[in-house]
């Protein structure tokens, strides 16, 4: 049990990245202790930023995510930091990935923020290939998520993790990447 939001993630789910520079990091299960700086994450990020990710700038979709790492949803959601230090919680964290069920199916839908000021080292990166390694660990088939159609970064990411990128059901100006996981390349290996 890792704490609210993670109980089906390994309390041992850890995997230790380098970033671009080689800079040690760690990518791990959300924990309780993790609250107040995904706080200052949050508070980090630019309103362009915040609309890339919850569609709105409003505080509202943020404080939202935040009250998911300590409300049990432990059945369908799996949420992953990143952060340097060894002690969870104990200093920044740089950015945040979720997967969440769809309900009754193999099938789980992701979101990813890296804080903006820790942009371009290569946290979202990393943090796409540890929830896709994560989601085949829980043996989700398929994974996907909507992103904005202006959201450049985030498709090329994308499509260099093996999504495709087709129409999405939200309509203009938002489109779906999916990938199904059987048969696609392999994801980092934790630990
Ligand atoms: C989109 C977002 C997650 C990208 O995260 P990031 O940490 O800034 O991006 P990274 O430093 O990992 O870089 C991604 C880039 O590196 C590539 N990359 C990074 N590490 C790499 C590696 N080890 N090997 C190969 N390619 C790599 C990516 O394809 C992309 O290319 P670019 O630098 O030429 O643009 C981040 O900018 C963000 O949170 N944006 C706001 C919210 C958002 O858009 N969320 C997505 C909607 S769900």
């Amino acid at each position: 049990m890792t704490g609210p939001g993670n109980s089906d993630v390994n309390d041992s789910v850890a995997f230790e990245i380098r970033t671009r520079e080689g800079k040690p990091v760690l990518i791990r299960a959300v924990r309780p202790e993790h609250r107040d700086a995904l706080i200052d994450m949050v508070a980090d990020c630019s309103s362009a930023d915040l609309r890339l990710r919850f569609f709105s700038t409003s505080n509202v979709a943020a404080a939202d995510l935040l009250s998911r790492v300590f409300s049990d949803r432990s059945d369908t959601e799996t949420l992953l930091a990143v952060e340097p230090e060894a002690v969870p919680g104990r200093g920044v964290v740089y950015g945040i990935a979720q997967l969440v069920r769809i309900p009754g199916t193999d099938t789980a839908e992701f979101a990813i923020m890296v804080r903006s000021s820790a942009k371009d080292h290569g946290f979202g990166y990393e943090l796409m290939r540890a929830l896709l390694t994560e989601a085949r660990r829980r043996r989700f088939k398929h994974v996907f998520g909507e992103v904005l159609q202006e959201n450049v970064r985030m498709l090329q990411m994308a499509r260099e993790l093996g999504f495709a990128v087709r129409r999405s059901d939200m309509g203009a100006g938002v489109v779906r990447v999916d990938i199904a996981l059987e048969g696609a390349a392999e994801a980092p290996k934790s630990e």
